[in-house]
């Protein structure tokens, strides 16, 4: 627990178990879940934790307001890890009421049973007095969720931004951010917006135009630090990750069964490194344990504006894991990149035709055919040098 302000308290909870977040996402470093409790002549809980953490989701509350009754729980987003506990935060708070939107109502009712006569429905810009202070609704539908809103506290400045400015990490016990907070966490806020929102960028560019207005000067999102300090980098930078804004560099992901693609991948890092063009390079295969994978290749995808990718052919394909990745791309909707293929075969060549064939369908600028070579990795072979120099 940590009190934030006079009013708000902080009762979330850090995950350092989870190996996977949505069974799919590596997260090394931890998440947190984040739920918060407005103190006023009512008491507003707003969002609630994932499952498996309700004592010391208990707790928190308690040492917050002791023994006092919560009156109304705020519902911004549906999704589990928020969620999770709203059947059992009705049965430890009878006449607790649930708050919100009509989208909400349900998915309240699919998930927990909740029947309609316990939830205050909420229109877009509906508004809940706890007594000296306000909450205020906003819509901000696919942000995550197509129920998902935010809520607005006026009189402190705050606003509870569900998914929107969340991050992967766990986070220390002071909770709100310092000076060198948003450093600490860019590259786990990219890598969680990469994964879990970059499908969004438009439904993301909407409510921040919405949210743009209001005099905000604390967000407290459902996952990662309390913003104060670091609030216009936080909103800069969803807002370019929003727009696939991205700077020069290079992106290398690869996959490789008997390390020959690899090969060719290692080496055109290293062409890349003594050119001095900043690149990141991401093995899809699983070959590394510890890496990030799938998850830190969407990460670059969302900083770097060239994609370079390797795969070999696989049963006249694309190899699966680099196949997940194109379509991930595509899912992203990720634009306004160039691009380029290599791999390698041993008896007839697919994969960088069908690399290509995707790039193509996302609109990127192809750098050339690609590099589809046979069997081994030979520098004589396979010429990475002179591709470094094209990318550069
Ligand atoms: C299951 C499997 C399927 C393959 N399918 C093809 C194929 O359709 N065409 C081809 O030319 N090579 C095929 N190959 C050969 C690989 O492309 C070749 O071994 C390549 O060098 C592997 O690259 P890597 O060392 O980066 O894994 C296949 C290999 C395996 C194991
Ligand atoms: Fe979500
Ligand atoms: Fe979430």
């Amino acid at each position: 627990m940590k009190r934030i302000s006079e009013r708000i308290f902080y009762i979330g909870v850090n995950d350092d178990d989870k190996v996977l977040f949505e069974g799919l996402w590596p997260i090394p470093v931890g998440v947190s879940y984040n739920s918060y409790v407005v103190a006023d002549e009512k008491v507003a809980l707003i969002d609630t934790v994932e499952s498996g953490f309700e004592e010391e989701f208990i707790a928190n509350i308690e040492e917050a307001i002791g023994d006092r009754q919560i009156d109304y729980l705020v519902v911004n987003h549906m999704e589990p890890d928020h969620s999770s506990l709203i059947a059992y935060m009705q049965g430890r708070y009878p006449g607790l009421k649930i708050v919100a939107n009509a989208k909400t109502v349900p998915m309240l009712k699919g998930y927990y049973g909740v029947s309609e006569e316990d939830v205050l429905v909420m229109p877009e810009g509906g508004e809940l007095s706890l007594g000296s202070c306000t909450l205020k609704f906003y819509m901000v539908p696919m942000v995550h969720w197509p129920e998902t809103m935010v809520t607005w506290l006026e009189e402190e400045g705050t606003l509870f931004s569900g998914d929107a400015f969340g991050t992967f990490g766990s986070i220390d016990e002071d909770v709100i951010d310092d000076d060198g907070t948003f450093e600490q966490f860019r590259d786990e806020m990219t890598r969680y917006y990469a994964c879990i929102v970059g499908k969004y960028g438009i439904p993301v560019q909407t409510a921040l135009k919405k949210l743009g207005g209001l005099p905000i000067k604390r967000v407290c999102s459902t996952h990662g630090p309390v913003w104060e300090k670091n609030i216009p980098a936080v909103v800069d930078l969803y807002d370019k990750m929003s727009r696939y804004e991205v700077e020069r560099g290079v992106c290398i992901v690869y996959g490789s069964m008997y390390g020959n693609t690899a090969a060719a991948a290692d080496a055109l890092a290293m062409e890349l490194d003594a050119l001095g063009v900043p690149y990141a390079i991401h093995d899809l295969a699983g070959n590394n344990a510890g890496e990030l994978g799938l998850s830190g290749a969407l990460r670059d995808v969302f900083r770097y504006d060239t994609i370079v990718v390797g795969s070999p052919t696989y049963n006249n394909g694309i190899y699966p894991p680099v196949e997940t990745f194109m379509k991930a791309l595509q899912a992203r909707l990720i634009k306004d990149r160039r691009f380029y293929a290599f791999g390698s075969y041993t008896w007839a060549g697919a994969s960088v035709r069908l690399l290509n064939e995707y790039a193509a369908s996302l609109n990127f600028e192809l750098l050339g055919d690609g590099l589809s070579f046979p069997q081994a990795y030979t520098r004589e072979k396979v010429d990475m040098a002179t591709v470094a120099k094209m990318l550069a």
